[in-house]
């Protein structure tokens, strides 16, 4: 969703902040902007559509900002009012003389409006003008650019990480923020802010979030940070730990292709490290065995893939530590009245750390009594802060919009938790714990055997390509795989798709079953074979195309199998049969020429509820 860039230093401005707003393309936009200070005046420039549109747009007016050295730039990704040149920021006010980008929704922008009076002032349909309105008149009480600001966030109402420049108060950016996130870094080239650390770690390798309700005073040389009760606030200063190459294709035609090939070394990394003598080991995430000692249940909250990835945790806590595990959709775990307590660990998973869902939901459960666990992506993201303790997957910048390797390291900790709260509750003693160690540490190289045959299911992606429908049958463990298999499909081929337990698709959806309706049969777990093998014969009955994923050891003359995955203990075939169903929908979406990486209708990170 939106994204927000901005450069103070020594160098041409403009560049810089088109090389941020490209690095945050993933998150999702319709329109971009940037604002430049300039000999005379700050510069506005706006367009719909892609970011070209707005290279195209700065093509011919470099004289206007060659000599620039500070601005302000932002992708929108419309809420409030259409993709339009009037609602893309940023917003002006003053006659252009103070300038806003925002992050986030501003809940009570119609009663801002109202009480200032000015409906017929305001040029577009955003949440966001007011707040450059309010700036501006605060501006015009206190002729103070830190007092306006403080003074105005406090009268706002809703999410938002807010950059701001004054024409007149020399070259400094003012930053606030609240919920929404704001990194900043400084370097010789001269200070930056940014929404994700993505689009300015190629500057400095330490960074900092800047923390909820403070300013943010942003100079060449220097960021100032204070309350808004006038203190200094020392942040924490957080190291960029992956390759800053890491966000580039490499070679690939798409981030998604080159995510879904990092899986073997970013599985090897996230759990590499956290095993010591063959035990599982997560005392560098700072999580005693306290945390799982004193636990009776647990909660996973999360949203699309990454509740995918709580539901094969729920399989395996469940299974393994016989403890009772229930996944919500975030969306709606407020809204369900949850049963939760001060001894129920609530497990929140999300790539980015920022959907704003799972960490309303997050609080809610904390005002609870829970104790609270993160399962993250983003250093310092707003659910990792948030949260009681957190454990970080080392996937590395996840681009595209389709989540990949963020969800198998996500599956790689839940095992890593259920080896580790087995061994804590003496559900697996010394030998049973290594054992599935042992197992665990097989996956990266099950995943590199899928990787090395990604032709084969390239092949088989060609039959999905005309279709319009699919349906996904698996039992047991297989059923939460494809339902994120499904999710894949869907959200990058546009290709209708369902999952389903094999076992339910008799109560009704076998209707729809007829000849030629493609559905893709996932077997891996043996004690389910012969069941599964007779829900695949009753779709084959009615002539439905099946494309059948099974396990080496399953395999058998009863079926056709279209696609072997490799042979693994049947409680750990979760991560290579969804790669497999990852890289299927991946051909299936490049073969239809489709733009893999920015789905239409899609944002990478969801910042609105
Ligand atoms: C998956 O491919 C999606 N893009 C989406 O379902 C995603 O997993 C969801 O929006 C949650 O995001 P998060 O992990 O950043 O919280």
């Amino acid at each position: 969703m939106c994204g927000i860039v901005g450069y103070v230093g020594n160098k041409p401005v403009v560049d810089i902040l088109m090389d941020g707003l490209e690095q945050l393309e993933y998150r999702g936009y319709d329109s971009s902007g940037i604002a430049v200070m300039c000999p005379e005046d700050i510069k506005v420039y706006k367009a719909i559509g892609k970011l070209q549109n707005l290279r195209d747009k700065l093509r011919g007016h470099e004289k206007e900002f060659n000599t620039s050295t500070m601005g302000i730039g932002h992708i929108r990704w419309a809420t409030h009012g259409a993709p339009t040149l009037l609602n893309a920021h940023p917003h002006t006010c003053n006659c252009g003389r103070l300038v806003v980008v925002h992050n986030g929704i501003i809940e009570n922008y119609e009663a801002l409006r109202d009480s200032l009076g000015v409906e017929n002032e305001l040029k577009s349909e955003t949440d966001s003008e007011i707040i450059a309105v309010l700036i501006d008149r605060q501006y015009k009480k206190y002729k103070n650019c830190e007092k306006a600001i403080i003074e105005s966030v406090k009268m706002l109402q809703g999410t938002f990480a807010l950059a701001i420049i004054f024409d007149g108060e020399g070259d400094k950016i003012y930053a606030t923020r609240n919920v929404s996130p704001i990194v900043c870094c400084k370097s010789e080239k001269g200070s930056l802010i940014a929404s994700d650390i993505i689009a300015i770690g190629q500057y400095s390798e330490n960074y900092f979030v800047l923390p909820e309700m403070t300013i943010a005073k942003i100079t060449r040389d220097d960021i100032e940070i204070k309350d808004f009760a006038g203190n200094s606030v020392c942040p924490e200063i957080l190291k960029l730990d992956w390759d800053i190459n890491a966000g580039t294709k490499g070679g690939f035609p798409f981030y998604m292709e080159k995510e879904i090939c990092e899986q073997p070394d970013v599985l090897r990394k996230t759990i590499n490290s956290r095993i010591k003598n063959s035990l599982p080991d997560l005392s560098e995430d700072k999580i005693s065995d306290e945390l799982f000692e004193n636990c009776t249940d647990i909660t996973v909250i999360a949203c699309g893939t990454a509740m995918h990835a709580g539901l094969i945790g729920k399989h395996l806590i469940e299974n393994i530590c016989e403890i009772p595990v229930n996944v919500y959709m975030a969306s709606e775990f407020i809204y369900s009245n949850p049963i939760i307590n001060k001894s129920t660990l609530v497990i929140c998973v999300s790539q980015s750390g920022e959907t704003i869902d799972t960490l309303e939901a997050l609080k809610y459960a904390q005002k609870k009594g829970a104790k609270s666990l993160a399962i993250v992506n983003v250093k310092g993201s707003s659910i990792a802060m948030q949260s009681d303790y957190v454990i970080y997957t080392q996937a590395g910048p996840e681009i595209a919009v389709a989540s990949t390797k963020a969800y198998t390291t996500q599956v790689a900790i839940f095992y890593l938790l259920t080896a580790r709260m087995a061994y804590t509750k003496k559900k697996l003693n010394y030998e049973g714990v290594t054992k599935f160690i042992d197992e665990l540490a097989k996956l990266p190289d099950a995943v590199e055997n899928i990787i090395a045959r990604k032709e084969e299911i390239h092949l088989l992606a060609k039959k999905l390509l005309a279709s319009e429908h699919t349906f996904m049958i698996g039992r047991g463990f297989d059923y939460p795989s494809l339902l994120e298999a499904s999710l894949k499909l869907k959200e990058i081929s546009y290709i209708h798709s369902e999952a389903f337990a094999s076992g339910e698709l008799k109560h009704g959806t076998i209707a729809l079953i007829s000849k030629g309706t493609p559905v893709i049969a996932l077997m891996t777990q043996r004690y389910l074979a012969a069941k599964q093998i007779s829900n695949i014969k009753e779709v084959m009955s009615r002539k439905a195309e099946v494309i059948t994923f099974a396990k080496k050891s399953l395999v058998t003359k009863d079926i056709n199998c279209d696609f072997v995955l490799p042979e693994i203990d049947d409680d750990f075939t979760a991560v290579p049969s969804v790669v497999a169903l990852q890289l299927l929908a991946y051909y299936v979406s490049s073969d239809k020429g489709l733009d893999v990486d920015k789905p239409r209708n899609l944002a990478k990170v969801v910042t609105v509820e």
